[in-house]
């Protein structure tokens, strides 16, 4: 049986540490794999680069995708589809495998509901992709985040000054969450929960009648509660993705007009997703990538693997895109417990 994977739509530690799970696993089944380069556009352009044990030496620990990444999918070009079975034929492909976020699974499931023999593996530094309880890279930024929140502490008090802290979550606060209780944030804003920067100023000085220095983490996608505050308009990218990045910035301004207290932005950005994976992220995307290739051998097209309860399973494609998982309720209740 002959497999081929990709990556697509923005890297993520661990990708490279699937990549070696899969040549692994297909190798023992006596299965060749191959790699298209750069997402869905190797597979309608024909490139791809050979993968076996050897050439995987090293992935286990190595950042970003050694097959390269780009958003573009299939149903942006009018052959695009057409493109795809001819590379899948001409190569002997038996078996796709999609490593991706929302986009490029969603693609893949289109793929699949028009016959091409697809099945997903979910990642994110986002961890918002549905029936998976935790997608591989965001352990990783977690990690990266709280070291950060946890150099502005020392900053922050020597100084007497509020911390913004903008990371990574376009839709959802899972990191901002996990990081903020993880780092011991003075106050978390996450998009699931929009927020008044009335509230967020009254709180900062209450706290600062007894204690100094403030750490307020902001998800990039976070939002004030409609008619409190005037944010810029949204703009998108050519892919139709949301273009974020700016709302710390807003926040600390507004928190100096309010309260008056000297205030510093830093925005993590891609040092989130950069660099090598943490030991988790290592084991959890090497199971990833274990069990991608036995769904292949199997042939479980239209299949996502998904994390669950601490074990591997099979998940429908079309349910694990049809909506994103946002941070349970509970446990913002818990972070809340810590706030301000
Ligand atoms: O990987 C998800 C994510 O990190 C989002 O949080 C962020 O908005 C987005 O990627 C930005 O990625 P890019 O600039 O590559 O589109």
């Amino acid at each position: 049986m002959k497999l081929a994977v990709l990556t697509g739509g923005g890297d993520a530690p661990g990708l490279n540490a699937v990549i070696r799970g899969v040549v692994r696993k297909a190798t023992e089944n006596g299965d060749e794999v191959i790699g298209f380069l750069d997402g869905w556009r190797g597979v309608m352009e024909n490139e791809f680069m050979e993968l076996d044990v050897e050439g995987c030496r090293g992935l286990l620990t190595r950042g970003g995708t050694v097959l390269g990444t780009t958003r573009i999918n299939p149903f942006m070009r009018d052959d695009g589809r057409d493109a795809c079975r001819r590379t899948l034929e001409a190569n002997g492909v038996d078996a796709l495998i999609a490593i991706g976020g929302e986009g490029t699974l969603s693609c893949a499931h289109e793929m699949y509901k028009l016959g091409f023999p697809v099945l997903g593996v979910p990642k994110t530094i986002d961890n918002d992709i549905g029936s998976t309880e935790m997608t591989f890279g965001f352990a990783t930024a977690v990690d990266i985040a709280t070291e950060a929140i946890g150099r502005l502490h020392t900053t922050a008090e020597s100084h007497d000054r509020v911390m913004v802290v903008e990371v990574m979550g376009r839709h959802v606060g899972h990191i901002a969450t996990w990081a903020g209780l993880a780092g011991g944030a003075s106050l978390t804003l996450i998009p699931e929960h929009p927020f008044d920067i009335a509230e967020v100023a009254d709180a900062l000085q209450r706290r600062h009648k007894r204690k100094f220095a403030s750490i307020v983490v902001v998800a990039e996608g976070a939002k004030p509660v409609p008619g409190t505050l005037d944010i810029p308009e949204d703009s998108f990218d050519e892919f139709g993705h949301i273009k974020l990045g700016g709302i710390g910035e807003l926040v600390a301004r507004e928190i100096t007009d309010r309260t008056g207290f000297e205030t510093r932005t830093t925005v993590l950005g891609y040092v989130q997703r950069g660099g090598e994976p943490s030991a988790f992220d290592r084991v959890l995307a090497t199971w990833y990538g274990v069990e991608a290739a036995s769904m292949a051998a199997d042939k479980a097209f239209g299949q996502m693997v998904a994390y669950q309860c601490g074990s591997m399973t099979r998940v429908d494609l079309g349910e694990a895109v049809a909506g994103l998982k946002y941070v349970n309720p509970d446990l913002y209740k818990v972070a809340s417990t810590f706030m301000a």
